[in-house]
């Protein structure tokens, strides 16, 4: 290959499944593809390379991953020229699996081999066929290229920043310890130093992200053992950056120096996204979860006593192997007793190669839908009531986007929630007091009370962006 033709410009089509941590690895991927000439697009028959980045958790996502493929299969039979790669949890799993049984595909990498990227597809151009779901020895993040402030400008005022892979946990649903391996901790120098490349571009809020973030850990220059709690304070020194977030916790690793970031750390969002799965100790225990009932709600009431306003927002699975009527009454309760701000339902899904998947007592189908439609009843209310409890209060809110009509903008809460407001464009980056005035469905409507106008060299540059 010659100099030229590396750099002809070429297109680059990644379709997303699954959590939030798919969403910053395929950034990154385009990230890794950029320097050899490829660019973005929305469109996927302007494609010459379509990447599907997917998601193992539940089984309808690898279904949706053989169906997605047999879709571009047709395309390349009809005479269209790409090259198609599959990525993320499934080609971790079923590497060799997927190549088998998809003649069109032209590589499968796993979430490790990122950086590599371009070598596959220089391979792939070579006419091999690539299966790469080894664990490389070498660390993807130290050969993942930064993306350009113009890029990282045109993603938004809000980033994802992973400081932490894996789990160790082995929850006995879960097939994120085997797809993804070990817990492991990006170092704390690294993050800092993505973290600040990302808010000198102009983001004012990062969210960080791990299967079990709050495992993170690091090395301080004192050779220290630090956790995630100390990672915010840092993070919070960094003047241009607004907001922290992270997800996903697990109530065991919410240790006291975590918690008491949330007293400390104002730039720490008071909304917590802290999964429990099930309110049944029965249950819990089947599940491997290694905490009760009454752990989660301690966890929780140490929490608030932190953070009087903390949200909550959790992760539950209805119908897992054994679970009985009154089981799935106690996870009902648990709702009513905790009451959350916003929550994420699941039915059980078996994973072959997981525990769960050998239990005898599997909960037959239908009951699973019906628990989870009763299940989805409650969260629901509970989530419009929360929106409404915001209504006549005044909610710092980040306007992160341009509005539906001119003359407006869109925001978020510090729960999260999307925020409508009329606002003129040059706020846009900038934290406003809003009183909330209405609440809809999927977002709520606010007004501006104090007009804080942009300062700070961050909201400048992130304008020079926009
Ligand atoms: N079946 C159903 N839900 C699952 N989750 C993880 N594994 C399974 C499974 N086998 C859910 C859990 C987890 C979220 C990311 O996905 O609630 O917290
Ligand atoms: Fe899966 Fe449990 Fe680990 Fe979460 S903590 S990733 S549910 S094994």
């Amino acid at each position: 290959m010659t100099e030229a033709s590396e750099i002809r410009p070429k297109k680059l089509f990644i379709k997303t499944y699954g959590c939030q941590m798919n969403v910053y690895d395929s950034d990154r991927m385009a990230d890794a593809l950029a320097p050899h000439g490829y660019e973005p697009t929305p469109v996927i028959d302007d494609a010459d390379l379509v990447v599907l980045n997917t998601c193992h958790i539940r089984e309808k996502a690898s279904e949706k991953v053989f169906s997605e493929l047999g879709r571009l299969a047709e395309l390349r039979r009809e005479g269209r020229d790409f090259m198609i790669g599959v990525a993320g949890c499934v080609a971790q799993a079923e590497g060799e699996e997927i190549a088998r049984r998809s003649k069109a595909v032209d590589m499968v990498f796993g979430p490790q081999s990122y950086h590599r990227l371009p070598e596959l597809v220089a391979r792939v151009g070579r006419g091999e066929k690539v299966v790469e779901t080894e664990f490389p020895p070498e660390d993807k993040f130290e050969h993942l290229p930064a993306a350009s402030p113009r890029v990282i400008r045109s993603r938004g005022l809000t980033a994802f920043l992973t400081v932490q892979e894996g789990c160790d946990k082995f929850c006995s649903f879960c097939v994120v310890p085997y797809t993804r391996g070990a817990e492991q901790s990006r170092p704390l120098e690294q993050v800092l130093a993505e973290a600040r490349t990302l808010v000198a571009a102009g983001v004012r809020e990062l969210t960080l992200l791990g299967q079990n973030v709050n495992a993170w850990h690091g090395l301080d220059a004192h050779g220290r053992s630090v956790g995630l709690g100390e990672l915010c304070a840092r993070l919070g020194e960094l003047e241009g950056l607004a907001r922290i977030r992270y997800t996903t916790s697990h109530p065991l690793d919410m240790t006291d120096e975590l918690i008491a970031a949330h007293r400390d750390n104002f730039k720490l969002m008071p909304y917590l996204h802290l999964p429990v799965q099930s309110g049944s100790d029965r249950i819990l225990k089947a599940m491997n979860r290694r905490h009760t009932r009454a752990d989660y709600l301690a966890v929780i009431d140490r929490i608030k006593a932190a953070r009087p306003d903390m949200a909550l927002s959790g992760d539950f699975i209805v119908g897992f192997p054994g679970e009985t009527e009154a089981d799935f009454a106690e996870t009902l309760s648990l709702v009513h007793e905790v009451g959350y701000a916003s929550a994420f339902t699941f039915k059980y899904s078996i994973r072959p190669g997981t525990p769960g998947a050998d239990m005898d007592d599997q909960v037959p189908e239908p009951v699973k839908a019906e628990r989870l439609a009763r299940l989805n009843a409650l969260v629901t209310r509970q989530m419009r009531d929360f929106a409404r409890s915001c209504v006549g209060r005044t909610l710092d809110v980040l306007l992160d986007k341009p509005g539906r009509l001119p003359g407006q903008l869109g925001g978020r809460s510090p729960y999260l929630q999307a925020v409508h407001l009329e606002a003129p464009e040059h706020l846009l980056g900038t934290v406003q007091q809003v009183l909330i005035v209405g609440a809809g469905n999927n977002s709520i409507e606010g007004k501006i009370v104090t007009h804080a106008e942009p300062k700070g060299a961050s909201v400048i540059e992130s304008q020079a962006f926009a």
